[in-house]
């Protein structure tokens, strides 16, 4: 059955842990959905892993469509969520609405995801309010790289704790259906995730988050641009990769590759010597 934002409260509700991973395209989504996933997450992460660019900035809305499309069409279980790209939400209200509504109309995930708290609460609550659930993201926001000076744990101090936890109650208030934490302190992830009645997604935020999601590329070993602290690799599928890349080179230039099995054969073969 196809996940909801329902799904997600239920599980917080039971204390059964939400697996997340971010995808990009078809084939991936079908691989993670029959697995079992519980939702997925069209990052403008992208921007790294699939346009290697150096942040997210450069990601556009054109971007965010074309990937949630390939990755909606690819999952029949798993709830989809679409970030919002930089600079697609932050003018206005009325700015952060009309492109939230191309996500949902164009590409057809079943939520949208931004960056921010209490700055952003009436663009949450206008999509909240026509129907389109936001899942928001706190702490390392990675949308504000230049702010921030570069990719730093966020809510270590006294202040920046209380200023996380503050802003965790009003973008729930504001209508948000989950909250993604990431690079937070674990023991102020926890507090937060208690506090909460929406659940909690981290990354790089310890194990007590009520869910937990990761960069898929990051998780199977296939990025190597760096590893931050928080990725675990669960596989190491970029040597495997690399293996059968070479080997396919070394096919070809032997000339092993493409044997008769891998190849058609004709009705008649006489007529070749006819043929100039
Ligand atoms: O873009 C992304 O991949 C994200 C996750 C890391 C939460 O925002
Ligand atoms: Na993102």
């Amino acid at each position: 059955m196809k996940n909801s934002i329902m799904t997600f409260r239920e599980k917080k509700e039971k204390g059964e842990k939400i697996a997340m991973l971010t995808c990009y395209d078809y084939s991936t989504a079908r691989l993670m959905d029959a697995a079992g996933i519980d939702g997925v997450l069209i990052g403008d992460s992208l921007g790294n892993t699939m346009l290697g660019y150096p942040d997210t900035l450069s990601v556009t809305m054109e971007d965010m469509i074309r990937y949630s499309t390939g990755v909606a069409r690819g999952c029949e279980n798993a709830l989809v969520v679409m970030d919002m790209p930089f600079m697609s939400y932050q003018l206005s209200v009325e700015q952060g609405l009309m492109n939230a509504g191309r996500l949902m109309k164009e590409a057809r995930g079943q939520a949208v995801k931004l960056e921010g708290g209490a700055r952003v609460c009436p663009q949450i609550r206008a999509m909240t309010d026509a129907g389109i659930p936001v899942m928001a993201h706190l702490g390392l926001t990675p949308q504000s790289v230049n702010a921030f000076g570069g990719h730093r744990v966020q809510g270590k101090t006294d202040d920046a704790a209380r200023q996380l936890m503050e802003d965790a109650h009003k973008i729930e208030d504001a209508g948000a259906f989950a909250v993604v934490l990431e690079c937070v302190p674990a023991p102020l992830a926890a507090r937060i995730s208690q506090q909460l009645k929406i659940p909690t997604i981290g990354i790089g935020a310890g194990n007590g988050c009520d869910g937990q999601i990761l960069v898929y590329q990051d998780m199977l070993g296939m990025f190597n641009d760096f590893t931050p602290k928080f990725v675990k690799h669960f596989s190491n599928i970029g040597e495997e990769m690399s293996r059968a890349f070479r080997d396919y080179i070394s096919e070809v230039r032997s000339g092993a590759f493409p044997d008769e099995e891998h190849s058609f054969k004709m009705k008649n073969e006489d007529i070749l010597s006819r043929l100039y």
